[in-house]
């Protein structure tokens, strides 16, 4: 092959490379947002009954605990969110394991990922 044509293929893989890290880069930044719109649909739907779950939303009432048959007020996920900042597995394992009187929740995988990216979305410091 000649010198021309070699170096014509390494500037074109090189090209090629930096179009596949750029594609990567740009979903990186974008997939967060849609997810945690996801996850923000997810959450008015499963825990909207008992946590505020939007600014919007009128706080719900409190619950009651079957174990100790007090009243407890379920934290707004604007606190639950500023409470675990970055500390998403605490936040995951206490969702999949909750205290009563909130129920364990079931969830496919990608339905916790999304709502609990959604409660990090809401944490004004990050
Ligand atoms: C049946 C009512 C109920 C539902 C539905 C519910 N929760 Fe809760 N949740 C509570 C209560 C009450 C507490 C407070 C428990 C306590 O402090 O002992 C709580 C606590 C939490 C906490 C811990 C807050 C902390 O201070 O550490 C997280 C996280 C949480 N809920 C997330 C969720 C998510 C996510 C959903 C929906 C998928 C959900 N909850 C649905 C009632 C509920």
């Amino acid at each position: 092959m000649k010198r021309e044509a070699i170096h014509r293929i390494k500037e074109i893989s090189w090209l090629a490379g930096i179009a596949i890290i750029a594609c990567g880069l740009s979903t990186a930044v974008y997939a967060r947002a849609p997810v945690a719109a996801v996850g923000r649909i997810l959450a008015i739907q499963s825990c909207s009954a008992c946590h505020q779950v939007t600014d919007a939303q009128m706080p719900p009432g409190a619950v009651l605990n079957p174990d100790s048959l007090e009243q407890i007020r379920a934290p707004a996920f604007a606190q639950i969110s500023a409470k675990y900042g970055k500390n998403t597995k605490s936040l995951r394992a206490f969702i999949l394991a909750p205290r009563h009187p909130m129920r364990e929740q079931k969830f496919l995988p990608h339905d916790l990922d999304a709502i609990v990216a959604y409660i990090r979305s809401l944490d004004r410091r990050h």
